[in-house]
């Protein structure tokens, strides 16, 4: 009952209805949470099958929801799993609540929900609450598709998938038509698997004020949990007045994901290992993500999609300060797939690239042919000419902040020294390069500037460039 109390004290400014999980706190008062809450409430008393905690007889546990009716509580929550005769009794006497009928999946979502539907639409309930596991991203359509059906029947329905391939329809719901959606009080405070934060859900995703004619764009990759695309892109579109929604998606089929996902998206994200795999799918590719071979971002394009490469792009951006690149010595540190955009860029610019391998020469030899660069061991970077030196490797990334793939003995004052790395924001390389008098560009220019990019593209307008540094600046700070 203490944390209880606290939790709805810390409720207030966030939700609009609070439900109340009696099978989760101890010897409750109800008519002394009723009176805290001081908001509609649902009453909820979940057993262990609907993956709640009471483990009682059913009778008692219906018991409750009667009491609660009497207390004159606003909502009620039965499950279509309670035995039909207790189920018709407590619909049949609600007095002046109202019912929500829930039916819950923790496993999977079944490929029609129209018959499940259609029965709970028997039944005299006030909304009805269906919600599945989302094994696969294509899941949350299901429930996408129930939510147009209700809105023509003119049923209230809450519906969307669990799990983390389920949060876009967590997101999403509301803007579907769907009657609520659930947040968690704080990360680590979940009820069931993939809730999120009703801090983030108001005023990250802005749940209450998206629109049908609100775009979505999202982040496509696996894993994409780690990604602060959602954080920079929503903060964005909310400066610049815009009503669009920008959602991690977990995808690992892109093809059958972008077919299946088309109609609902304003554009995309891509990030590893989809990268290449999207090209398949765009009707038109921008020549520099060609030339790459990999596209991080997708923007529509007449009647179809065309791909870019913001990596590219933003890369430049970020170098632009420090000067022309014509005829500069540039070494990158690594080979691999920010090496290839970067690399794709400076040649475009006429500087003059080396490349470093490190383990695998083979992958690194394809690279500098393809860019057609010199290419040494990252073990002879004494005898390379540098006046810009980029990280396009790990090395130097939390954990292992002490790494760097560079000696600082070979800085000289004037190169400009650029990590792509911004997992700690100073790496060791930036303040070696720091104390040797070198200019400094931090991966944070790079993720801003990609994802400033990424926004021109979608909008039109140009991006709140200061702002989205300031995002993940504030995201990347170590907490106190
Ligand atoms: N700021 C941004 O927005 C942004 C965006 C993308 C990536 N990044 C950063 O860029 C880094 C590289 O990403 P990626 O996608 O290109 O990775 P990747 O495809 O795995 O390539 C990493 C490259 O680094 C080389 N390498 C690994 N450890 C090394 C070391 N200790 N010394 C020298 N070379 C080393 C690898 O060579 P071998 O395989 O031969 O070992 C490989 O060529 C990431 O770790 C991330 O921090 C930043």
């Amino acid at each position: 009952m203490d944390r209880a109390r606290k939790d709805l004290d810390a409720c207030q400014e966030l939700a609009d209805i609070i439900e109340l999980r009696l099978d989760l706190i101890e010897d409750f008062d109800l008519p002394a949470l009723l009176k805290l809450a001081g908001k509609p409430c649902i009453v909820t008393n979940r057993c262990k099958m609907d993956g709640g905690q009471f483990s009682g007889p059913e009778e008692k546990r219906v018991d409750i929801l009667r009491k609660a009716i009497d207390l004159g509580v606003d909502y009620i929550d039965i499950e279509t799993s309670t035995p039909g005769p207790l189920l018709k009794s407590i619909l049949e006497n609600k007095g002046t609540a109202k019912a929500i009928l829930s039916h819950h999946d923790f496993t999977r979502t079944p490929d029609d929900l129209n018959p499940l539907y259609d029965l709970m639409c028997q039944l005299p309930a006030d909304v009805l609450k269906i919600i599945t596991y989302a094994t696969d991203i294509n899941d949350n359509l299901m429930l996408f598709r129930l939510l147009a059906r209700a809105k023509k029947d003119e049923k209230q329905l809450i519906a969307f998938c669990m799990g983390e391939k389920g949060e876009v329809s967590r997101i999403l719901t509301v803007q579907q038509g769907g009657w609520l959606t659930f947040g968690s009080l704080e990360t680590g405070k979940e009820s069931a698997p993939g809730q999120i934060p009703a801090r983030i859900l108001k005023h990250i995703y802005r749940v209450n004020e998206l629109k049908l004619e609100s775009k979505v764009y999202g982040v496509i990759g696996d894993p994409v949990s780690k990604s602060m695309g959602y954080l920079i892109h929503n903060k964005a579109f909310q400066a610049a007045g815009l009503p669009h929604v920008y959602v991690p998606l977990l995808v690992q089929n892109v093809t059958r994901f972008f077919n299946a996902f088309e109609p609902y998206l304003g554009g995309l994200s891509v990030t590893m290992p989809h990268k290449e795999a999207i090209m398949k799918s765009m009707n038109r590719i921008d020549p520099a993500a060609e030339r790459i071979g990999a596209v991080n971002t997708v923007v529509p394009d007449g009647n179809g999609w065309a791909g870019y490469n913001t990596d590219y792009s933003g890369a430049l951006k970020a170098l632009e300060p420090h000067g022309p690149l014509k005829d500069k010595n540039v070494l990158i540190i690594g080979a691999g797939g920010t090496a290839k955009a970067i690399g794709q860029g400076v040649v475009d610019q006429g500087a003059i690239l080396t490349l470093t391998y490190n383990r695998n020469k083979e992958k690194a030899q394809a690279l500098a042919d393809q860019l057609q660069c010199k290419l040494i061991s990252i073990r002879d970077v004494d005898q390379a000419a540098v006046d810009i030196l980029i990280n396009c490797s790990p090395s130097g990334m939390a954990p292992n902040v002490n790494d760097t793939p560079f000696p600082a003995r070979l800085m000289k004052p004037g190169m400009v020294v650029f990590d792509s790395v911004y997992n700690p924001m100073e790496t060791r390389l930036l303040k070696d390069a720091q104390s040797a008098g070198c200019t400094t560009v931090s991966g944070v220019e790079l993720f801003v500037h990609q994802a400033a990019g990424q926004f021109e593209l979608w909008t039109g307008q140009p991006a709140p460039v200061d702002l989205m540094r300031q995002v993940v600046e504030e995201k990347l700070s170590p907490q106190e």
